[in-house]
């Protein structure tokens, strides 16, 4: 396993995370076997950062990897968020009070089974909470007392990145970034990084369209609250497969897979530091943590970011 410093926190971090939202069921049902045996598997393959969040599963998450981690906490940089919902009545709704900011932390915690997280990030905060909020000075009190090391966001749009690297209070940020959605290597990488800001890279299989095993009779089983119902709804999900055959060239040689490629295309930019995968077993993360070892050729990177810019974009 590689690792690499985010940022300005110092952390030295697996390049390869493990991501946690499949464990709660998000992308269809999921056994807490399965789920332990991923968590063993990173932790056996040198990963070192583990994300997740309050909303995932409503605390399942959390409360999984509180048992799984127990004995062993301090193998593993933690990283949770707080301030969104994905489940009940309130889906979809943000909350960054410091009230709800305060308590919600706690539960963290709690369900957690540990006095501290390494990175406490807040779950896609929009730029009015990013540059005014008052829970920023909760969240600092919060680390000078050490139940939290860190802070950061995690955000949807480039805007919101922008102010948190601006704004100053963000030791890191975490989005979106894989070969069909390079825009924050545009202009919000080269920025954190000259700031120094942490940049953790999330959904690097686009949900694991970019693993190359996806057909359009998959489509099918997105059903219900499974996240990809919604983001690989109707024709959206042709067009999309479309896109992974033309990055299939990227297979050959030393890369035995997309998924290595996929994950070794976020790595081969310098601003990041780590990505996160989700991955449903032990089997998954292995593979994942493969893509450590890939390194996309110069000219490779550029075929992948010309398709994006002329094709993939629009
Ligand atoms: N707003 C936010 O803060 C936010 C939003 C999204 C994600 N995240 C974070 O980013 C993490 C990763 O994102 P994600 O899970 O949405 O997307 P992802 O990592 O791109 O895709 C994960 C999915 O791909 C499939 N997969 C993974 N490895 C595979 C392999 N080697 N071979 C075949 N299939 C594989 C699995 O689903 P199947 O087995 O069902 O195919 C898995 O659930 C999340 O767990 C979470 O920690 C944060």
């Amino acid at each position: 396993m590689e690792y690499r410093t985010l940022g300005r926190t110092g952390l030295r971090v697996s390049v390869i995370g493990l991501g946690t939202m499949v464990h709660a069921g998000h992308f269809g049902p999921m056994s807490d076997a399965e789920s332990l045996s991923a968590i063993d598997a990173a932790l056996d393959l040198g990963v070192n950062f583990i994300d997740t969040s309050d909303a995932y599963g409503a605390g399942y998450s959390e409360t999984l990897l509180g048992k799984a981690l127990k004995d062993r906490r301090d193998k593993v940089i933690l990283a949770t968020k707080g301030g969104n919902t994905m489940v009940g009545p309130n889906k979809g709704k943000t909350d960054f009070s410091v009230s709800t900011i305060a308590r919600v932390m706690d539960e963290s915690l709690k369900r957690l089974q540990t006095d501290y997280v390494d990175l406490y990030q807040l779950h896609n905060p929009n730029v009015e909470v990013i540059e005014r909020g008052e829970v920023w000075e909760l969240l600092d009190r919060r680390r000078k007392e050490g139940k939290i090391r860190y802070l950061g966001v995690s955000i949807n749009k480039m805007e919101e990145g922008m102010a948190a690297v601006k704004r100053g209070h963000s030791d890191t940020i975490q989005v979106e970034y894989n070969m069909l959605m390079q825009e924050p290597a545009q202009e919000l990488f080269p920025l954190a990084q000259k700031a120094n800001v942490g940049v953790i890279t999330r959904v690097p299989l686009r949900r694991g369209l970019l693993t190359g095993k996806m057909t359009l009779a998959d489509q099918k089983r997105f059903q219900g609250e499974d996240v990809r119902a919604r983001s690989f709804a109707g024709e959206i999900f042709a067009r999309e497969l479309e896109k992974v055959e033309r990055l299939r060239f990227l297979v050959r040689g030393p890369v035995k897979s997309l998924a290595q490629a996929a994950i070794a295309f976020c790595l081969g930019n310098p601003a990041v530091s780590v990505a996160i995968p989700g991955a449903r077993n032990a089997r998954q993360m292995q593979e994942n943590a493969t893509g450590a070892d890939i390194h996309l050729s110069p000219e490779d990177l550029r075929r992948v970011e010309e398709l994006w810019r002329n094709s993939f974009r629009a």
